[in-house]
């Protein structure tokens, strides 16, 4: 299957597409992970990521789409996942351009929907695992042992961005560059809304039944 889960800082787009790829066997692509994973190594991608990351403001186009045109020709024969891209409608023409070459159009757009006050709740109370990515969260998802990831071992972490200023240059960003591509993908009839204040489990069997799974 071929699926982008959008949504707002927060949504659980990253506890969903986890679990959803070990569901459907799908390669899970996360443009936030993958630019982290880059900051981690200081690769030029890194070294020109940061800056805008750590304020939360979206890196430039050109650099996101190079790094998910390069997973998808390389990784991608089973389907994908796509988490935190596009965010922007460059972006999302760009993908097009590439789906539309490679014959493998979008099959679905999940959007997750959720209100900025609990978006914030999510926001301040979220771990994660360097590790392996695992997200946890102090309330809703904690690990079975205090600071350790339940499974790879890891010591798990609050990322930077997840401080209060920069989580509201990401919500403004999401609003101003993001949101317009609802209309976008309704636009080309694969958008399907799921209300995403509910328990993790719930929010999963929504989003299988949208897909036919
Ligand atoms: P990215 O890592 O993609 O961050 P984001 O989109 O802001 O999304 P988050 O990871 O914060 O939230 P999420 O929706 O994945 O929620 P999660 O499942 O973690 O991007 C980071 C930065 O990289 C961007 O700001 C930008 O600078 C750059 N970037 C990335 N992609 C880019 C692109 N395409 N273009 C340009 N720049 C880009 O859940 C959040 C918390 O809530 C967790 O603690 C979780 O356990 C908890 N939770 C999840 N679901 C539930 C639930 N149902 N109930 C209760 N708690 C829940």
């Amino acid at each position: 299957m071929r699926i982008v889960l959008f949504g707002p800082p927060g949504a659980g787009k990253g506890t969903q597409a986890t679990m959803l790829s070990r569901a459907i066997g799908a390669e899970h692509i996360s443009t936030g992970d993958m630019l982290r994973e880059a900051i981690s190594r200081e690769t030029s991608v890194g070294l020109s990521a940061k800056g805008y990351m750590d304020k939360g403001f979206l890196v430039p186009d050109e650099i996101v789409l190079d790094i998910v045109k390069e997973k998808i020709a390389s990784d991608c024969r089973h389907g994908f996942i796509l988490d935190g891209f596009p965010r922007t409608i460059p972006q999302a023409e760009g993908l097009d351009r590439l789906l539309g070459e490679l014959g493998m159009p979008l099959e679905a757009v999940i959007d997750l929907e959720i209100s900025a006050r609990r978006i914030v709740e999510r926001l301040s109370g979220r771990l994660v695992c360097p590790g392996c990515g695992e997200p946890y969260n102090r309330v809703s998802k904690p690990p079975a042992k205090e600071g350790v990831c339940d499974i790879c071992g890891c010591e798990i972490v609050q990322r930077d961005d997840d401080k209060p200023d920069a989580i509201h240059n990401r919500l403004a960003t999401y609003e101003k560059s993001t949101a317009p591509l609802i209309d976008y993908y309704r636009g080309k009839g694969i958008l399907h809304g799921i209300d995403a204040d509910a328990d993790i489990d719930d929010i999963r069997g929504r989003i299988l039944k949208v897909l036919g799974v």
